[in-house]
């Protein structure tokens, strides 16, 4: 770990959306063992309780759904009046998933990962951020994807939303470069969470007849990354300042492709990672 900047998340509060399991209860975890005070909330009160059971340290626990901005903003105030010190980072980090082709895909499933994966970030950062503008300090951190880089088919809605999220980070970013708040991108590769079996799937988009099960564990089968590397990577990404966190080694090959090939990354992408896939299966 590099020896901590004047922006140093480490032992000092954080806030986490969707803290009840993958990235978010990883982070959750690693950073309370390095000393931080979490205020976690998801609206899974099982998985958080589950989440907090296993902290450390200072916790506050919020049963929370981050489309519902008003709730967000009393949630804010509950943070506001728990703080032990400075708020350092509040991450934006719940997620959903829908696998669709456009065509068939249920608007009603299209809006609810909108608001959650958009509004809810919005929501979040909409609640937040006048504290750290009082303070002068602490960062949004906001979840977007690699799918935020690339258009990928399949993923109309997810990809609308984790591009949305990134130009919303990027924008705010430079809203705030006179102030002592940063605003941060996290763009997670493919990460062995429950995201894919949390999934609305309606039916195999590619007409091979695959159940969801089966689409949910060819994604946990290709993802190079475990949560608690995730955190790490997050981690240490906040400790170095960066503006933009890549997460995993497909998120740097999707990231380089999707420069060098904006049209045609998608295919460039399918052939370099199934070469990556053939090797790591062959040990070497
Ligand atoms: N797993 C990956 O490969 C991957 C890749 C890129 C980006 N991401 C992003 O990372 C973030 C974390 O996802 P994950 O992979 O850990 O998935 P996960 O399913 O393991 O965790 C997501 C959490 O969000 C919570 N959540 C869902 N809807 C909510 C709501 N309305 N209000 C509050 N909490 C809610 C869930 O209960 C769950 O605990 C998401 O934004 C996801 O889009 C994941």
């Amino acid at each position: 770990m590099p020896p901590p900047s004047r922006s140093s998340i480490t032992g000092r509060p954080v806030m986490i959306t969707g803290a009840a399991s993958g990235i978010g209860r990883a982070l959750a975890r690693r950073l309370s063992r390095f000393g931080a005070p979490v205020a976690i909330a998801d609206v899974d009160e099982a998985g958080l309780k589950e989440t907090a059971a296993s902290l450390g340290g200072m916790v506050l626990t919020r049963v929370l759904d981050v489309r519902d901005a008003d709730d967000v903003h009393r949630f804010a105030g509950e943070v506001r009046g728990w703080l032990p010190a400075p708020l350092a980072a509040v991450f934006n980090n719940a997620g959903v998933a829908v696998t669709s082709t456009l065509l068939e895909a249920d608007p009603d499933d299209d809006e609810w990962l909108w608001n959650i994966n958009f509004h809810g970030v919005v929501n979040g950062t909409r609640a937040f951020l006048p504290l750290l503008v009082e303070q002068n300090e602490g960062a949004i951190v906001n979840t977007s994807s690699v799918y935020g880089l690339v258009g990928v088919p399949y993923q109309t809605a997810y990809c609308a939303a984790k591009f949305a999220v990134r130009g919303f980070t990027d924008s705010l970013r430079q809203e705030l470069r006179r102030t002592g708040v940063r605003a941060v991108a996290i763009h997670p590769g493919g990460i062995t969470t429950n995201i894919a079996r949390n999934a609305r799937v309606r039916k195999d988009p590619t007409g091979l007849g695959r159940t969801k099960d089966q689409l949910a564990a060819e994604f946990e089968a290709v993802t190079m990354t475990s949560p608690d590397k995730a955190a790490e990577i997050i981690h240490r990404g906040m400790e170095r300042g960066k503006a933009r966190i890549l997460v995993g080694p497909d998120a740097y090959l999707i990231d380089a492709l999707a420069r060098l090939t904006p049209t045609h990354s998608y295919q460039a992408i399918m052939a370099v990672q199934k070469r990556l896939w053939a090797m790591r299966r062959s040990g070497r």
